[in-house]
């Protein structure tokens, strides 16, 4: 599991699990900042400065104004700090009014005291020891230029194959965080520096590193051998913040033979990328002439890429970007609502949802409301204009970032699959095909699936782009057959409980029955109004269409899938698809959706309110929250429904417990109301 700490003070603090989900992040801000125009609403940042800046401050100034938060930036020559006042008094106070800090402190320790008063999350910007955000950006950079396939997905950041070369003072901050990031992402980093204890690492932070990995970073003092087959090669400022001028000329006669020049670019790859973290000193750690050869392009929080070739320029500069700060504010927003205090949370949360990525399993209900009828498909497309209409409100009143919808095909399916097999379709069905076989002309109930995930998905996204004003909304609206994959050896194969279609009288029941209509793994059971077709349902192992749905996803479309659990389908030993006769529950197939994409929120949408005890008596009451051990323990006393309550409780188990995350229980109608989080009284929360 990753780890998110509340504090971001080195690259380190973050394990590599917790980087490539930032990096992956980054691509999904860059490639659809428009999703994130709101993530920031009503924050503060707080930038205290002890030191000069020009990047660091732009860009997070930029990113707190492009995503609707706001940025104080506040120098210590303004200020009090470490002066008259000291530094625990500065975080205590400060920390009431804003929601992170961006620091930029001239020493590691006031850093550290720093973030031992703050009660909100800190982000370091630079100090004598780390430079994280910058190495951030770097890590971004590389995976853009050096990484294939780009970035979508945590898989693809590889870095193990990239070979970086640092050139000059290696006894600073970038240094470091470069070796720390070398260590933890397992790239080789070759260090070449003067044999000079000045410009050397100290041990300290070799130790560290070597903790995390000793086969990492490389030390040599030879500049002709370190540029050798690299990807990359790296250089800081000789003259860092913190170094006095007196020590220039010294510095720079010691550092000369460390200069990036084109003798050191000639050893290094055909491709090899230029990287400085700025400010540069053209003619100390880079040469004038290299420099003004270079089209310099690439912007990413200071990360500078110097590249040689036009067309590699011209593509880059289209990707001209963002800084990090979105993406640690974005990983830090789950804290600083935590830290918020129940009062001023009720008002915040009222004007956005605090869940960012949600999946909402849409019941029965919310496609048809008469179900002893026979099928009507106005009936569908009015229930699913009525649950747009409310799902459009919640879209552009909560403004959910990412939004997936599943839905069931109970009665849809069971309708396909009557006219599909049954007299009013094929006339006959229990007459052969011209082939001579049965088999030409039965529709299979994963082909009825099929076909009812495609009646639904148009109906669902031509109801939204109807319903939904906003523009950037309207045209993300997409739907995919899905296929889920099951254990043919599901016990459920041989005990069909899923009752699928409409209620029949038992003179009907009689004609099936005689006319060979009923799937070929179903049963027609006796419920109390009428007999009802039931078919095996097994677990949905895997979603066959998991990449798509993610990469459809981060890029910021509402995507509608999953529907009736999805098609279910069984891999052979060679791995080939086909599918089964069977119909998957739709809130275990929404569950493992939510899990794929990684959702903040799962919202199982029924007809009641919520989840009640004594239900439909005159002691019914609702539960407003409950944690996954007590739903667990109500399964088993049966306080829930089987088949209908029971199934959706398994569902919001699984979620909650893989994930740690909620999963709230409600209706379409009160679906405006759940920004109030587990806290509130509506709906019923399933807790970790
Ligand atoms: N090592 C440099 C980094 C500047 C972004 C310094 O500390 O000045």
């Amino acid at each position: 599991m990753s780890k998110t700490p509340s504090h971001f003070t080195k690259i380190t603090d973050y394990d590599e699990c917790t980087i490539r989900k930032l990096l992956v992040k980054a691509t999904r801000i860059k490639s659809n900042p428009g999703v994130y125009a709101h993530r920031m609403k009503d924050k503060n940042l707080l930038m205290l400065f002890e030191k000069p800046s020009l990047r660091t401050r732009i860009s997070f100034e930029t990113a707190m104004s492009r995503f609707g938060g706001n940025a104080i930036y506040y120098t210590s020559e303004e200020s009090p700090f470490g002066k008259k006042e000291n530094v625990k008094d500065t975080a205590m106070c400060a920390s009431q009014y804003v929601d992170v800090f961006v620091l930029r402190l001239m020493s590691r320790e006031s850093l550290l005291e720093f973030v031992k008063y703050s009660q909100v999350p800190v982000i370091n910007a630079l100090d004598n020891w780390a430079h994280p955000c910058q190495i951030l950006a770097d890590l971004l950079t590389i995976a853009e230029l050096k990484l294939t396939p780009k970035p979508v997905h945590e898989d693809h950041l590889k870095f193990n194959k990239i070979r970086m070369a640092y050139y000059g003072d290696c006894r600073n901050n970038v240094t470091y965080d470069l070796m720390r990031a070398a260590a933890l992402l397992n790239f080789k980093l070759v260090l070449c520096g003067p044999e000079d204890s000045r410009f050397k690492p100290e041990q300290e932070v070799w130790d560290e590193v070597n903790r995390i990995n000793d086969k990492a970073v490389e030390w040599l003092s030879d500049p002709s051998e370190g540029s050798k087959n690299c990807d990359v090669v790296y250089t800081d400022s000789w003259m860092s913040y913190h170094i006095p001028a007196s020590e220039e000329e010294e510095r720079v006669k010691v550092l000369q033979r460390y200069q990036v020049d084109m003798e050191v670019l000639k050893h290094a790859k055909k491709d090899v990328v230029f990287m400085h973290c700025l400010p540069a000193k053209r003619g100390q750690e880079v040469t004038d002439e290299y420099a003004q050869q270079a089209l310099l392009l690439y912007i990413v929080f200071g990360s500078k890429v110097f590249c040689e070739n036009e067309k590699e320029a011209e593509l880059l500069s289209e990707e001209k970007y963002f800084q990090m700060a979105p993406r640690h504010l974005n990983m830090m927003h789950r804290k600083f609502k935590e830290k918020t205090s129940p009062a001023i949370r009720h008002v915040t949360d009222a004007k956005g949802l605090p869940f960012n990525r949600v999946v909402i399993s849409l019941g029965g209900h919310a496609l048809q409301t008469n179900t002893s009828q026979d099928f009507s498909y106005q009936d569908l497309k009015d229930n699913i204009d009525r649950t747009c209409m409310e799902l459009a409100k919640f879209i552009e009143g909560q403004r959910p970032q990412n939004l997936c919808l599943s839905h069931g095909n109970g009665p849809q399916v069971g309708y396909i699959h009557k006219c599909m097999n049954g007299p009013s379709s094929s006339g006959d069905s229990g007459t052969t095909s011209e082939s001579g076989s049965k088999d030409d002309i039965y529709m299979p109930l994963d082909m009825c699936g099929a076909l009812s995930q495609a009646e639904i998905g148009y109906l669902f996204q031509q109801s939204l782009q109807n319903n939904i004003t906003e523009e950037h909304w309207k045209n993300r609206i997409v739907s995919i057959i899905t296929q889920a994959e099951v254990n043919p050896n599901d016990a459920a194969f041989n005990k069909p409980t899923k009752p699928i279609g409409r209620y029949y009288s038992k003179e009907e029941y009689q004609k099936m029955f005689q006319m060979g209509q009923q799937p070929r793994f179903a049963h027609m059971k006796h419920f109390k109004d009428g007999y009802r077709m039931v078919v095996p349902s097994p677990d949905p192992v895997k979603i066959v269409e998991e990449n798509t749905v993610k990469t459809l996803i981060d890029q910021g479309n509402i995507v509608i899938m999953g529907g009736g659990g999805g098609i279910p389908v069984v891999r052979d030993r060679n791995g080939k698809l086909s599918g089964i006769e069977a119909v998957i529950d739709k809130d275990k197939t929404s569950a493992l959706i939510a899990e794929i994409i990684d959702a903040d929120l799962l919202v199982i949408l029924t007809q009641e309110d919520g989840v009640f005890l004594d239900y439909r008596t005159e002691k019914q009451r609702k539960i407003d929250k409950m944690d996954t051990k007590t739903v667990l323990e109500r399964i088993k006393e049966g306080v829930f429904e089987e088949g209908s309550m029971v199934p959706k409780m398994e569902a919001c188990v699984q979620f909650v417990t893989r994930t740690k995350r909620p999963a709230v229980v409600t209706s379409i109608e009160n679906l405006t109301k759940i920004s109030l989080g587990p806290g509130s009284s509506e709906g019923t929360w399933i807790v970790p």
